[in-house]
């Protein structure tokens, strides 16, 4: 997501400057930048948000705002090994709020979840919905979260926090539903669905993302808390289906495997009052996955690279095989 973000803000306002620090974990890749990496307003620091002397360097640079896209952000790793969720995504904040604060940044936006507020059975989260985060993931976002609040509260910090229902686009690790479900199709493999498939998700494509963004930059308070959705919510089940019919293939190569410890079983936001700045999303989820796909389709060399090594261990420790 921040990478599409740098590209889209790039692109749209070519003065502006762009200071991109990044720890450059697994699933960070140089290669998504590849084309502005030689753009003179495009500034690339390798380095770790939990770190103040990274974070201060980067800042050195005369920053004025920050967003923060970096976070440890997939629910099944933070079952298996949560240490780096909450020292990335606690501490790493509260590292860039310290320098906020240090360096009069005038603006921080955080790039939260909807996760954090649990699942939710019949209607829609609002921003003022309680925290019940229910994975280490969750839970380590909504503990950055809180930190924001308080930073906003005790030092005036121009904070504005977002929370998000979930990205697919382009150049997404294979690791999460939609990238795993169609790069094994194209392998030739079976899909793993969670339990029965009737978790319902709600999604968005990158480049709705990256407007939304760009709205809060705009016009969002500091203080306020915007959440981002669509209204487009799916089964897991459904989505396997649409994509298993876009590449050829039928319901056999589904394969029903071990639930997910504390799945969550719906999302859903309610985002009026982002949509009130004059934000709406503009690709619907069968346009955004027909798009999905394709690039997935041409781009076999970009993820076949991705699915080795370090990605096959978790792979096993995560299906069995
Ligand atoms: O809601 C926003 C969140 O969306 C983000 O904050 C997270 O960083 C992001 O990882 C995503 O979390 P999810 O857990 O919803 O995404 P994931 O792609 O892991 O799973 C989507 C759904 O599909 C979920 O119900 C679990 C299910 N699933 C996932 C995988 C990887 C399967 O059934 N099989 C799978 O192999």
């Amino acid at each position: 997501m921040g990478s599409a973000f740098i590209k889209y803000i790039l692109a749209k306002y070519p003065d502006w400057q762009i200071v991109n620090l990044d720890k450059l974990t697994y699933a960070g890749n140089l290669e998504n930048l590849a084309e502005v990496e030689n753009n003179k307003n495009y500034y690339f620091l390798k380095g770790d948000i939990a770190k103040r002397e990274d974070v201060e360097k980067a800042i050195g640079e005369g920053v004025d705002k920050i967003i923060n896209y970096a976070a440890e952000t997939h629910v099944d790793r933070s079952i298996l090994e949560p240490d780096a969720f909450v020292k990335t995504d606690i501490l790493g904040t509260y590292t860039l709020l310290e320098a906020v604060k240090k360096y009069n940044v005038a603006q921080y936006i955080q790039i939260s979840t909807d996760e954090v507020f649990g699942s939710i059975d019949s209607g829609k989260f609002n921003e003022e919905s309680p925290f019940q985060p229910n994975s280490p993931y969750s839970a380590s976002k909504a503990g950055a979260d809180l930190l924001c609040r308080a930073y906003f509260k005790t030092f005036n910090l121009p904070v504005i926090i977002t929370h998000s229902c979930n990205f697919l686009g382009s150049n997404q690790y294979p690791e999460k539903l939609i990238p795993l479900l169609i790069t094994n199709l194209l392998e030739g493999k079976n899909i793993p669905i969670y339990g029965d498939g009737s978790q319902t998700r709600e999604w968005i494509f990158t480049e709705d993302h990256c407007r939304a963004i760009e709205k809060i930059m705009e016009r969002g308070e500091p203080g306020e808390v915007y959440n981002i959705g669509t209204g487009e919510e799916k089964k897991n089940l459904e989505t396997a289906k649409f994509i298993l019919q876009e590449l050829g293939f039928g319901e056999d190569k589904i394969e029903f495997v071990k639930d997910r410890p504390g799945h969550d079983q719906r999302y859903a936001i309610d985002s009026g009052k982002l949509r009130k700045l004059g934000w709406q999303p503009e690709i619907s989820f069968d346009e955004a996955l027909r798009r999905t796909i394709k690039w997935y389709q041409e781009n076999k060399v970009w993820w076949q690279r991705l699915k080795s090594g370090e990605y096959l261990e978790y792979y096993k420790k995560q299906y069995g095989k």
